[in-house]
């Protein structure tokens, strides 16, 4: 996601700079992009006047946070899926650091992102969401302002990704169901296109029948992850995720069985050795 917005930005004549935790994947991308390459986090502070997170988890914001001593009028936009509770805690560290921190949630791939096509909702304080509108208009095909508290994009975030990444188990459990009859899969494909089912069945009955091999373009992994914030963010709010925790069960049994880096798709060949 990080290398897609990279590109984008570039090629909307933006002067860039990387840092990632492994140079090389930064060094390559630079190369590409004719972009410069910064030895620390902190340095991109320093010298950037937007600082976009691609991070794939909460510790991981922590490790790269934790770092920095000040961030005078800093622009912190967070990009990766986190917790509601999570976005507060960055946005008040943030300022008071004296920097400003805006929620930035994608919903789409990189793809989306790197066409410039995505979705994105924002939600920050009024002075740093119109300091980052400039720069998320010209990365987002469509940006939602969902207000001024950080963990309110962060929390429609959530509950987007519980809802795809638990209609696509779903989806790979029933084409399961018709495959143990002798139903092929195009067939069920076809038959749920003529329902409201259609764009899903459309979009990803081919998908997570592939290889579980080849890139993905969402990892199981972070899929686990984004299951496991909405359960958490449900069970803060007293508001059980039944559905979610279960698909989070099937989602933790796929990285133990050596999926973790497989397009989260790829749920389906986790059920089917399952059983
Ligand atoms: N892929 C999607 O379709 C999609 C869509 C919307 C939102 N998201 C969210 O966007 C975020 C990034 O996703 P992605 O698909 O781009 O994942 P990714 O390709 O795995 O990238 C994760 C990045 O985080 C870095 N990282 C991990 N742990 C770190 C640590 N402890 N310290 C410093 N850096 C660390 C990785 O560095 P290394 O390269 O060194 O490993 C890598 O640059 C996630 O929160 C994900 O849930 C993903």
């Amino acid at each position: 996601m990080g290398s897609a917005a990279a590109e984008r930005l570039a090629s909307m004549g933006y002067n860039v700079i990387l840092w990632n935790r492994t140079r090389e994947k930064a060094e390559e991308l630079a190369g590409k992009i004719n972009a410069k390459v910064v030895p620390g986090p902190f340095d991109a502070v320093q010298e950037a006047e937007f600082i976009l997170l691609f991070l794939s988890d909460e510790d991981a914001i922590y490790s790269v946070m934790s770092t920095f001593h000040r961030m005078d009028g800093a622009i912190i936009i967070n990009h990766a899926t986190i917790t509601p509770h999570g976005s507060s805690r960055f946005s008040s560290f943030t300022q008071a650091l004296g920097g400003c921190y805006v929620e930035a949630p994608i919903l789409g791939g990189p793809s989306a992102l790197r066409n410039g096509k995505a979705l994105i909702v924002v939600a920050g304080s009024r002075t740093c969401k119109s300091a980052a509108k400039g720069i998320l208009n010209d990365l987002a095909g469509e940006l939602i302002d969902l207000g001024e508290e950080p963990e309110k994009a962060a929390a429609l975030k959530l509950s987007f990704n519980s809802l795809l990444i638990g209609s696509v188990s779903l989806l790979a459990e029933a084409v399961l169901l018709s495959e143990s009859y002798g139903v092929d899969s195009n067939l069920v494909k076809e038959v749920l296109s003529k329902t409201i089912f259609g764009p899903i069945a459309e979009k990803y009955i081919d998908r997570m029948r592939d290889d579980p091999a080849k890139d993905a373009s969402f990892t199981l992994s972070l899929a686990m992850k984004d299951l496991d914030y909405a359960v958490r963010t449900g069970f803060y709010k007293g508001l059980p995720q039944h559905l979610t925790a279960s698909a989070l069960n099937l989602y933790r049994y796929g990285v133990r069985s050596g999926f973790a880096k497989s397009d989260y798709t790829r749920i389906y060949h986790v059920i089917k050795g399952r059983e």
